[in-house]
C-alpha cells in the first residue's frame, strides 16, 4: 500500500513536470561553456551524426568559447524549463559581403517535429536580418537519413542551389541550401 502511494506520488510528480515543460514557453539564449556536454550529448542522441562529426562539434564549441565569439560566430541554445532542448551555431562566411553559414542546428530527439527547429531557424534569421546579413547558406548531406532534414529546410523557404557529388564520401553528396534574408 505504502509502495503504491509512493509510486502514485512519484507519477504525479513526473506528470506535473511534463505538464510544466509542455506549458513552459521556450527561451532562446546565448550558449554558455557549461552547456557543452549537454549539447554534445543531445547531438549524439539524434543518431544522425558520425563520431568524427561530434568530435568536430566539440572542437568548434571549445574554440567558440576560447575566442571565436569575437569573430562574430554565434551559438544559441533552446531552453525549455531547466533543460537545453537544442541549439544553433552560425557564422559569417569569410571574404563575402554579408553571407552567413548555419553550421549546426539540432533539436533533441524527443522534441523533434514539434516546431522547435522552426523557432530556432526563425531566431537565426531575425538575428541576422538585424545584423544586415544578406544570404544564409546551409550545407547538408544527400544521404537518405538526411531526407527529413532537407524537407525541413525546404519547408522553411530554403532552396537547394548546388550539389557537389561525392563530397563527404563516395555516394554522399554535399547539398547547399540558400535563402535570401
Ligand atoms: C532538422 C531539425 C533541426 C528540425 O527541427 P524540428 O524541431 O524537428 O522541426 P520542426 O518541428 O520545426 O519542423 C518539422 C518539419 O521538419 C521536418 N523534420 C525534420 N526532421 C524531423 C523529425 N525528426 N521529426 C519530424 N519532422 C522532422 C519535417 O518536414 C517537418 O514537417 P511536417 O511537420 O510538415 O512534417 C531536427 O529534426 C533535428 O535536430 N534533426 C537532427 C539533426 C539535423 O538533421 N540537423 C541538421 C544537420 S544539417
Amino acid at each position: 500500500m505504502v509502495i503504491l502511494v509512493m509510486r502514485a506520488a512519484r507519477q504525479t510528480g513526473s506528470a506535473r513536470r511534463r505538464h510544466r515543460l509542455r506549458h513552459c514557453p521556450p527561451m532562446i539564449r546565448p550558449a554558455q561553456p557549461d552547456d557543452v556536454p549537454v549539447l554534445l550529448r543531445l547531438t549524439e542522441q539524434t543518431g544522425l551524426f558520425l563520431p568524427h562529426e561530434i568530435d568536430t562539434l566539440s572542437e568548434l564549441l571549445t574554440d567558440y568559447f576560447a575566442g571565436l565569439e569575437q569573430w562574430q560566430h554565434r551559438a544559441h541554445v533552446l531552453q525549455r524549463g531547466n533543460q537545453a532542448g537544442g541549439f544553433v551555431y552560425y557564422a559569417p562566411a569569410s571574404l563575402t559581403d554579408r553571407t552567413w553559414y548555419l553550421y549546426w542546428i539540432v533539436v533533441a530527439r524527443e522534441l523533434q517535429g514539434q516546431g522547435w527547429g522552426s523557432q530556432l531557424l526563425r531566431f537565426v534569421e531575425d538575428d541576422l536580418r538585424q545584423r544586415g546579413a544578406r544570404l544564409l547558406l546551409i550545407e547538408t548531406s544527400s544521404r537518405p537519413a538526411y531526407a527529413p532534414t532537407r524537407a525541413f529546410y525546404q519547408k522553411r523557404g530554403y532552396v537547394p542551389c548546388a550539389t557537389v557529388p561525392d563530397f563527404y564520401a563516395d555516394g554522399d553528396d554535399l547539398v547547399i541550401f540558400i535563402r535570401r534574408l
